[in-house]
């Protein structure tokens, strides 16, 4: 790598990260059935109709991945909690399996001195919850409460920071305008429901660990940088437009009390009742913002319903997701999110990484340069005044990609999903160098 520990301030912290679906193995330990099971049990919603019920078997095999983190000389680890796995049904009776598991897995992360960051929504939702509508449904907020204080009540003295929501973009408009991702809906109406609702989850969350006096309490969003395809006028509208709906609409809900005024042209019609007088709820204070970033895309008008755009295929060099790779875009997010929204709100890069065919003994120099030159871009910004103060590898493991399956592989470590064996790529080596130099 072509950098040290000693290019980065003080005390910044270098992590990585799962989430639960991906790699837990939903088919243990009692959890509860997911919207994600159902979506890929439905054929041609994942590849290979893959799904998580062992995914890298990490209920068992936790101990293992915990040493690979120390044994890299990382400082933190951003795992997730499944909801389904704490409460089976989504509310009512908690499974004592699952309190058990993630009791264990934090006081496993502090023996060997990484800080848990948790996350309690990395997208599993319960399938009894999806039977009531899932994020369409307005209770959802509060049910999401009351499974934060179930699952914080036993973990929550002793992590080092939580988010309630991981990238609600996703959540919002992935799964219910693109239907991508479960529960694969395709509905103007239940895209403005779900948006809103997920930022007002969040904001019943953050009410609930504050009551439990959990301190450093933030947010996970992503971002991509939006370019229009060519500088007509109507391309320049259609790119402000995917900027206002992707990067802006949910800082907006956090931190400025409103959603920009483009995206609000077409989905106003289609709020929620009374959506104007939660962002009280919505904007409490946080203690840091966490930016997951990957790619660009290239915004092209059209003249099909609103949004009215497609995507069109750019010139950069393409990871195997088919992503451009901008670390621009990674300086832009950081000074632009600090400068205009987040002043001097700690931020952490909470994912950035690539999927890469990897073969074992492969090596590995398209993810030792990807991540070079993102970890360049944020040395930038540092530079720049945006005040940075982690980052974040995504993936530990080569993991479940969602409806990609396990073909798209993320991880600083490759998985055989045959024999689940691990083993370090040669990025893991290269940043553990890095790292303990
Ligand atoms: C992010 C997700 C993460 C993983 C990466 C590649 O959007 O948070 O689970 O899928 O993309």
């Amino acid at each position: 790598m072509n950098f040290t520990r000693s290019d980065f301030p003080d005390g910044f912290l270098f992590a990585a990260a799962t989430s639960a679906y991906q790699i837990e193995g939903h088919g243990f330990g009692g959890a509860g059935r997911t919207h994600w099971d159902d979506f890929a049990a439905t054929p041609g919603n994942v590849l290979r109709g893959d799904h998580g019920a062992i995914a890298c078997d990490h209920y068992h095999r936790y101990e293992d991945d915990l040493d690979l983190m120390e044994g890299m000389g990382l400082d933190a680890y951003r795992f997730s909690t499944s909801w389904a796995r704490v409460l089976p049904e989504g509310r009512g009776q908690p499974n004592p399996q699952g309190l058990d598991f993630y009791d264990r897995l934090v006081d496993a992360m502090l023996e060997r001195n990484l800080k848990p960051m948790a996350t309690l929504y990395h997208w599993e939702l319960p399938s009894t919850l999806a039977d009531l509508g899932g994020w369409r449904n307005p209770d959802l907020p509060k049910w999401f409460a009351d499974y934060t204080r179930v699952i914080m009540d036993r973990i929550g003295d002793r992590l080092y920071s939580v988010a309630p929501v991981n990238e609600p973009w996703c959540v919002g408009w992935l799964s219910h305008f693109l239907g991508q991702h479960a529960p694969g809906v395709r509905d103007i109406r239940a895209t403005a429901h779900a948006m809103h609702h997920i930022l007002c989850a969040h904001g019943r969350a953050v009410e609930v660990l504050r009551d439990l006096n959990i301190s450093n309490v933030g947010a996970v969003c992503n971002f991509e940088y939006a370019h229009p395809a060519t500088q007509s006028a109507a391309d320049i509208k259609a790119a402000a437009l995917y900027d206002g709906y992707y990067n802006r609409f949910f800082i907006g809900g956090l931190f400025k009390g409103a959603y920009p005024e483009n995206v609000m042209q077409g989905l106003e019609p289609h709020m929620p009742k009374g959506w104007q007088d939660d962002f009280p709820l919505i904007g409490q204070k946080l203690d840091w913002l966490g930016l997951n970033y990957y790619t660009c895309k290239r915004i092209s008008a059209n003249t099909e319903a609103w949004p009215s755009h497609s995507e069109v295929e750019g010139p950069l060099d393409k990871t195997q997701m088919g992503w451009e790779i901008h670390p621009e875009g990674l300086h832009h997010f950081l000074t632009w999110v600090s400068q205009t929204h987040t002043g001097d709100l700690p931020l952490y890069v909470t994912e950035n990484g690539m999927a890469n065919p990897d073969v074992l003994a492969t090596a590995d120099t398209p993810r030792m340069d990807y991540l070079n030159q993102h970890l360049d871009a944020a040395r930038r910004a540092i530079a720049d005044g945006a005040p940075l103060k982690g980052y974040t590898f995504w993936s530990l493991l080569d993991n479940y990609e969602w409806a990609l399956g396990y073909e798209k592989r993320f991880g600083l470590v490759h998985v055989d999903f045959e024999t689940l064996e691990r083993t370090p790529k040669a990025s893991y080596h290269a940043l553990s160098k890095a790292l303990k130099a």
